[in-house]
């Protein structure tokens, strides 16, 4: 072929994934800038258009890393502060344990992280906070990731998710997580019991619309170096999955890893996603305490392995400024796949249109 024509043809492509990406991509929140000029094959100033990723507002379901966490929201004073116009906040993290409002009282599901089982924030209050400020600020809602330290708890807290789940998990409202570590984990993690995935499982099947996130109980510091999450124990959640029937439900799921062990994970994780990806999609949610040993470079290198619409970050500042996401070093992988397929599927159009005329 005439290297003039193929020359226009290719610039007749962009144009047109220019046009069907700009609108598609709108929905998930990106603007793109067009227009780049080039220099044509026959020296000509040709305008090509190209599309470039520019000012990228919220990017919930492209750039997860950007997705910002408040870790740990367990009482009242840290929701007041969540709960703002200008907290920046997009995800609250939080555990639920049973324990006593402001020690008074019944046992019921507050918010506090073990050893603590006294609160000034119940789980009710908490979730009824949350829904009405998200009510009231539409272009600000906040996701919900509850973390439910024990099955005791998760199974005393059914009621008050009935009661407020379903109206956060309309297609047009927030994301909402159930998070629990059903499994016995790394590093010989066996002072945390974990919590019945059996039982979690069943009354998760209350809230298609929530994301399961379901991980492993660790043991991890400031002195660990070597660990991982082994073979066995994503085979265990494997299997623990597929004896629940997670997998066919088509339900979303994140498994949270803790970053210092991912880090050190990245063959046996890979395989993890890659087996529930035969039935649906997941993702990664790496997280981190305060203080625990990381190996940047290992965790940098297992974010772009998954790519960074796979993979949520919920780790202190310290750890993320560290990371330099901004530059992944080996070409945009996010631009790729998101161009993938309307390119190619403009090629065959393109192509079968103009053999047509022929
Ligand atoms: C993207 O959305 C904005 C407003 O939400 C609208 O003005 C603009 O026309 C949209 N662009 C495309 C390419 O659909
Ligand atoms: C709360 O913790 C205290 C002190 O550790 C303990 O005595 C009490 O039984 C705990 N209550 C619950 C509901 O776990
Ligand atoms: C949720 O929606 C149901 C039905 O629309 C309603 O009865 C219930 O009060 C709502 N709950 C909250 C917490 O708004
Ligand atoms: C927990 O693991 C440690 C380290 O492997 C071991 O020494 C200890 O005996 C274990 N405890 C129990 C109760 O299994
Ligand atoms: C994956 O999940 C989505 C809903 O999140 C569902 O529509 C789809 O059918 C599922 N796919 C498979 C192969 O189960
Ligand atoms: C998930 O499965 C789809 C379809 O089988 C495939 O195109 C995609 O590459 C898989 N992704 C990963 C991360 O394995
Ligand atoms: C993704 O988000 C992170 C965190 O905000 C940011 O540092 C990085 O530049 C972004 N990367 C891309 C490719 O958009």
């Amino acid at each position: 072929m005439d290297s003039k024509i193929t020359f226009l043809l290719t610039t007749l492509l962009f144009v047109l994934v220019a046009k069907i990406n700009g609108s598609a991509l709108n929905a998930s929140n990106y603007q793109y800038q067009v227009v780049v000029e080039q220099t044509a094959p026959d020296d000509s100033q040709i305008e090509y258009i190209f599309l470039k990723q520019s000012d990228m507002m919220k990017v919930w379901g492209t750039n997860l890393t950007a997705i910002t966490w408040a870790h740990a929201v367990n009482s009242q004073q840290l929701l007041d502060e969540v709960l703002t116009e200008t907290s920046g906040i997009d995800f609250i993290e939080a555990d639920i344990v049973l324990g006593k409002l402001n020690g008074d009282g019944e046992d019921m599901p507050i918010m506090a992280h073990p050893p603590a089982n006294v609160s000034d924030l119940t789980l009710s209050e908490f979730l009824n906070q949350i829904i009405n400020f998200n009510r009231d600020h539409e272009d600000q809602k906040k996701g919900v990731k509850l973390d439910f330290k024990s099955i005791e708890v998760f199974e005393g807290s059914l009621d008050i998710l009935d009661v407020n789940i379903p109206n956060v998990s309309l297609p047009t409202t927030y994301p909402v997580w159930i998070n629990a570590d059903i499994l016995s984990g790394p590093v010989e993690q066996n002072r945390t019991v974990p919590v019945d995935a059996d039982r979690f499982f069943a009354g998760c099947m209350r809230y298609k619309q929530a994301v399961l996130s379901i991980g492993w109980t660790t043991n991890w510091g400031a002195d660990f170096r070597d660990g991982e999450y082994t073979q066995q124990q994503c085979d265990d959640m494997l299997e623990t999955l597929s004896e629940n029937n997670v997998l066919s439900t088509g339900q979303a799921i994140t498994f949270p890893v803790r970053a210092g062990i991912a880090a050190n994970s990245e063959e046996q994780l890979h395989r993890l996603v890659a087996a529930v990806n035969e039935t649906n999609e997941s993702t990664l949610t790496i997280w981190s305490s305060a203080g625990d040993y990381v190996d940047v470079d290992k965790l940098r290198k297992l974010i772009f392995s998954f790519g960074l619409d796979r993979v949520y970050l919920d780790v202190p500042e310290e750890l993320a400024s560290q990371l330099n996401l901004d530059n992944p070093g080996n070409g945009a992988s996010t631009f790729k796949s998101l161009f993938g397929f309307s390119f190619m599927s403009l090629c065959f159009w393109a192509l079968s249109s103009w053999m047509q005329r022929l």
